[in-house]
């Protein structure tokens, strides 16, 4: 198999991650240095290091949902010192990393997993997973507000893909916003592009995961459905 794909599968890091640490010459296969694409390896018989230790395929995978408090970073670590997600996650005997990220100051549904062909297949662009977000909003939407998001609105000079758009009508300004891609901040740049600004967001489902009411800051593991729902997704 692809040496990108035995790193993943060892736990190590996403295979687009593990393309970057081949290209940044932190790969050994059998005690030499691979810093290309394109390498196989025989996952009986090779050995592969990873900054000088070998790495074995996991022989557990874990997949877990995450209810992230706003104001931790979604990486493995943060040069700025900020509390990073795996502060939250110290219980699990695996590293696990982040499918995908959220804002700092974004909370909500984060699934982390060991399984690198998993975090792969959910975060590929290909596979457009929902995602689905409750804004708390500067204003309310004018109907037609409502019709541009859901038509696509330019944010950093591009259209977004159609958007499903619910207001809720609570006792402050709120909007559901369904959508598949995972542009920088798009949820706040689209809600800007119709002169709204977003006070507090919050992820409430990814491809058919709910939150539910899994407290914040605390974790629990996806059922078997909820993975094969999330393993299972195509191109729409
Ligand atoms: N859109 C945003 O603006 N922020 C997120 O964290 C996710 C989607």
């Amino acid at each position: 198999m692809r040496l990108q794909k035995y790193i993943a599968l060892c736990g190590v890091a996403s295979r687009r991650a593990a393309e970057r640490l081949i290209e940044s010459g932190r790969v050994t296969v059998n005690g030499g240095l691979v810093d290309y694409m394109g390498c196989e390896v025989d996952e009986n018989a090779d050995e592969v290091t990873v900054d000088g230790k070998v790495i074995k395929p996991e022989s557990r995978l874990y997949y877990i949902a995450l209810n992230k408090p706003k104001n931790y970073v979604t990486t493995v670590s943060d040069n700025l010192g900020r509390p990073t997600v795996m502060e939250l996650v110290r219980d699990i005997d695996a590293r696990i990393y982040p499918v995908g990220r959220l804002d700092f100051d974004t909370s909500g549904l984060l699934i982390m997993t060991n399984d690198g062909a998993f975090a792969n297949a959910v975060t590929h662009p290909s596979h457009a997973v929902d995602k689905v977000y409750i804004a708390r909003i500067s204003r309310p939407l004018e109907k037609s507000d409502e019709i541009r998001l859901r038509g696509g609105v330019e944010i950093d000079g591009r259209l977004t893909a159609p958007a499903k758009v619910e207001q809720l009508h609570g006792r402050i300004p709120e909007v559901k916003i369904t959508i598949h891609e995972g542009r920088n901040r798009q949820v706040r740049k689209m809600l800007e592009a119709v002169g709204s600004d977003v006070l507090a967001l919050k992820r409430v489902a990814v491809g058919g995961v709910t939150l539910g009411n899994l407290p914040e800051g605390k974790w629990r593991h996806l059922s078997d459905a909820e993975i094969n729902k999330l393993k299972g997704r195509r191109k729409k």
